[in-house]
Order: C-alpha cells, then structure tokens, then sequence
C-alpha cells in the first residue's frame, strides 16, 4: 500500500462529552466491533473494572478516567485512531490537549440532559480548532427528552445545525428502535434476558403493514409524521457543510445496549475526514509530503510501574515513520534516534515498526520533549502554541523536607511540563514555586506523585486568588497590592481574587489589556 492510501484509510477522532454520558461504554462498544477487545466488560478502555487505560492508582482508587491513552484500531479496511480523553472535568487541560491531535470529534449526548456545561467547553474548543462534530445521542433506551427537543438544544446552545442522519422511534421502556433515513431501514430495538439488543431486523419499507403491526399504529403514525417534518423543516445533509461545521450529522442509540452503534460506526467511517495537514511556520504542510513529522500533544509519565519513564505522545503529520530513523526536535535542535515507538492500549505497548499520518506514536522521552514540539526529518518549522487556560485554583509548593532539593526541583518541572499543574514563579525571585489548576484533583495529583514518584512530600499552601489574567499591554493595573508571577514562558500575568476585582482594575486603569490566554507567539 502506497503511503496516499494509507493516508486515505485512516481517521483520527476523539469523543467530547459531559462526565456520565456513556463515553467509556461508547469508546468499549467501537473497540468491540474493530474487535480490538473479545469482550465489553472483560478489557475495557476509560474508567471501567479492568480498564486498558486505567493505570494510575487515584484513578483506581476513584473509577475516573484521568489519564490519557489512544488506542488504533482497524474496520472495514479503515483504520481508526480514537483518542481517549479524560472525562473528569479538572483534566480538561488534557482533553482540549488532546483535540489539538484529531481530525474530527464525536459529541456524545445523554438523551435525558441535551447539551451539558462540559460539552459547550469542549464543543467551543472544536470551534476554535475547526474539526467536524459527529453526535451520537445515547441512552435511548432510558426515558429520554423528545428528540425534536434535542436538536434544538444542539442548535439553540451550540448554534450548529443539527441534522438526523437516524431517527428514534420512542424512549425508555417504549423505545421501539431507530430508521436510518439514508437508507430507509429500520433498526428494532428488542430487549433480550440479558438486556442486551439482539439483532437488528432491517425492513426497507416503512409504509409496510409489517413495520406497522410491529411498532404499533400510534408510534408508526407518529414516525412518518415526524419523518415528513424533518424533510420539510430541515436542510439536507451535506458533507460540505459538515466539514465546514455549519451542521453535525446525529445518530441516536443505547450503547450500553450496543444498539446503533455498529451502524453509527459505519457510517462514521465515511463521513470522518481522513488525516488534515498542518498550519505551520513554512506554510501548510500536507500529509502527502515527503518528510516525516509531526508534534507531541502529550507527555504522560510512569503510565506503566513496570516501565517508569516518560511517554510522549505525538502526533504524526506527515510522511511515513520507520522504527529507528532519525529527525530533529525543532525546539533543542538536536537529532533524536527514534528506536522504540510504542504504540499504548492501556497498560499494553507494543513496539510498532512503522506508522502514517493521523497516527499516535509514544515515544519515550529522553526529558527533551515538550508538549507542542515537532519532530521532523525534513525542514525545520514551528505550529502554533497549544492552548493553555487560565487556572483557578493556587497554591505554593513548600517540600516538607524544608529543602528545595534537586529532585523536589525536577519534580515540579517535570509534571508542570507534564501538564498535571500550571507553574508559575515569583517575580521577586523566592524558590518558593506557584502550582496552579483548573481543578482540585489536579493538585492532589500532583501532591501524590512529588511524594510517590519524587520521594518528595510536599505541603500546598492555599492562596486566595481564584483568576488568572495575562497582560497584553505594558500598562500595570493601578495598584501596588496586586500579586504578580511568571509563567513558564516568562509571561507576566496577575493573580485576581474575583471577576469583580478584575473589572474593577480594568475601569480604573486606562489602557489596561488583560488576556484570558497567554500572548500567542507567533510562527515567524
Ligand atoms: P462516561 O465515560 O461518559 O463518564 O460514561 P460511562 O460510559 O462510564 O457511562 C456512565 C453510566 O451510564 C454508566 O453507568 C453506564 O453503564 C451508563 N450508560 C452508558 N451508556 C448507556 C446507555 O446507552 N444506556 C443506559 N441505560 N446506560 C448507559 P453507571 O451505573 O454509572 O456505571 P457502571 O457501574 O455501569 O459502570
């Protein structure tokens, strides 16, 4: 197979969705039918029982999914990379790291709820990114909203068109099943002892008085009626419009039932973009072109206790990749032998001898490595700087050996440059560093591992600062009380205690510009 082909038959996605609304059964129900796993529920990928990618001990210990992983899986000829992305909402920095590497998105909805907070957060991010969203309604098989409500729940909140590529006929203990509108098929819905939906029985003709005595008059009726109205109230499905994020195709179904979800996958092969080149410094750099490179979107330390090192996760852009070849990190300058991509299931890694654009190679990290570097065995360029979001939450990292040791030191680098914290300095100079967060758990994570990995126990000394704004303009706020830092970039940014305080300095101070995200630095 020729590299184009390759390029062709990928699709690199992630599922953005609110904690709870399926995610973890969603990425299982796809695996299973790759047939990356034998069993949902004997290997499973997020957050479930013996969870593939559930290796850290918090997460354990709590059944979340805080850590990240990408598992490559092959259907239909097509190879699918699905980026596992943590559902918790302190790990959001991960997740909208993660959404720089794919080329499309899965919006997965709880048919009971619509659209949640995490969901517009990350929907938002999308936007930002440009990638197509593909919804996939869950839990039909749970008293759910009406469907005609849902859609306008999608377009009122996210301002996206919404548009059926399926159809549900009833809900909850009613749920008869979904009517696939492209093909004119209709999908039963049947409970099984088990629970579990057994095989769909396809009919082709709706009007059939089959289909009829099967649904029932009442929900049969009700079904062309709806059908009618979607055809007169809604534009058509264009792929055009898809990929230029006017309108999200929506699927409807139950994964935990494994209903809809292996024609949700079919059909997602084909609407799924394949791999998309790169804005970057020397201009647009194609998956077709002949050098090989791309960019880490993670780094991830001891995933495994059996392997304590550092796994960056990259993203390969362009060209082909070969185990053992040689290409530069832009940012050191230096050459890197890349002898052991890995690629990650979970706990598993295997050794991968070559690799495409749209992959995800894991690559150890000889400590060189930084989120947002490129490696390339071509020309040298730079992409743009990946997104960082303004924390919350802060704290001064005080080692309760009383000493700022060199392992306490590399410590609060290495899970900063980890992305598990912010850190910020002091602009007096004190060793005293700054850990900020988006969420509480991520400062007892970072608390855990300076004490487990670093053999460094620390104490947070909490401060009362809950904004983070960066400064666009060499005007200071007016006041001598304020608290400023650094960040690692050497930006200087101010600590607010409110968005009260915030207005109020930006009223009082002419020219004042405060920024929610770091100074962008440009690709020149
Ligand atoms: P997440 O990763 O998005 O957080 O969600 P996850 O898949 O863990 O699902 C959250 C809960 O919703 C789980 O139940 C799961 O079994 C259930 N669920 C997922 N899909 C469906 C569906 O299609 N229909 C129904 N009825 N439930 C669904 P739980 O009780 O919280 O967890 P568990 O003990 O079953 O793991």
């Amino acid at each position: 197979m020729d590299i184009q082909q390759e390029i062709t038959r990928r699709r690199t996605l992630a599922i953005i969705s609110h904690p709870d609304a399926g995610k973890t059964t969603l990425t299982e129900k796809l695996l299973l039918y790759s047939g990356a796993i034998r069993s949902a529920g004997n290997v499973m990928v997020g957050k479930h029982k013996a969870t593939v990618s559930d290796w850290m001990t918090i997460e354990q210990q709590r059944g979340i999914s805080v850590s990240s992983s990408a598992a490559r899986v092959e259907y239909d000829g097509y190879i699918l990379n699905i980026l596992d992305t943590p559902g918790h909402q302190d790990f959001s920095e991960d997740t909208y790291r993660t959404l720089m590497a794919v080329d499309s998105a899965i919006m997965l909805l709880d048919a009971a709820k619509g659209v949640e907070e995490q969901t517009i957060k990350l929907f938002k991010v999308c936007r930002d990114r440009g990638i197509p969203i593909i919804t996939f309604i869950n839990k039909l098989d749970r008293p759910a909203l009406n469907p005609f409500e849902l859609l306008d729940n999608v377009e009122k909140v996210l301002g996206i068109t919404a548009i059926p590529m399926t159809w549900p006929v009833g809900d909850g203990a009613d749920f008869r099943g979904v009517y696939e509108r492209a093909s004119k098929q209709f999908h039963f819905f049947e409970r099984t002892t088990g629970g579990m939906f057994k095989a769909p029985l396809q009919l082709v003709d709706i009007h059939s008085e089959q289909i009829r005595a099967l649904l029932g008059e009442v929900p049969h009726a009700k079904l062309i009626e709806d059908l009618e109205l979607l055809d007169t109230a809604l534009p058509e499905f264009t792929q055009a419009d898809f990929l230029a994020e006017r309108i999200t195709p929506v699927f409807f179904g139950s994964a935990i039932t494994n209903f809809g979800v292996e024609t949700f996958l079919q059909r997602l092969i084909e609407l799924a973009p394949p791999p998309q080149g790169m804005q970057t410094s020397l201009g647009f750099v194609e998956p077709s072109a002949s050098f090989f490179s791309g960019f880490m979107y993670k780094i991830q330390a001891n995933m495994n206790k059996a392997h304590r090192d550092r796994i960056a996760f990259f993203r390969i852009v362009s060209g082909k990749f070969e185990r053992g070849m040689a290409a530069y990190h832009m940012r050191s300058g230096k050459e890197v032998k890349l002898n052991y991509p890995f690629q990650i299931f979970g706990q598993d890694r295997s050794v991968i001898d070559e690799a495409f654009p749209g992959d995800v190679i894991g690559l150890s990290n000889p400590g060189i490595f930084r989120v947002g570097d490129v490696l390339s065995s071509g020309p040298n360029f730079k992409i743009p700087q990946f997104p960082r979001f303004a924390p919350e939450i802060f704290a001064k990292v005080v080692p309760k050996a009383g000493s700022f040791s060199k392992s306490f030191r590399k410590g609060v680098e290495q899970l900063g440059e980890e992305g598990v914290i912010q850190i910020f300095s002091d602009v007096h100079g004190s060793p005293t560093p700054l850990v900020a967060a988006i969420g509480e758990l991520q400062l007892e994570v970072f608390q855990a591992r300076m004490e487990s990995e670093y053999n460094e126990p620390v104490h947070l000394e909490r401060l009362p600062f809950t904004r983070t704004r960066w400064l666009g303009s060499d005007v200071l706020p007016a006041s001598s009380s304020l608290t400023y830092a650094f960040d690692t970039h050497g930006h200087k940014v101010v600590l607010f205690r409110s968005d009260w305080e915030i207005q109020y300095y930006i009223e009082q101070t002419q020219g004042l510009i405060l920024l929610e995200r770091p100074p962008e630095e440009t690709l020149a």
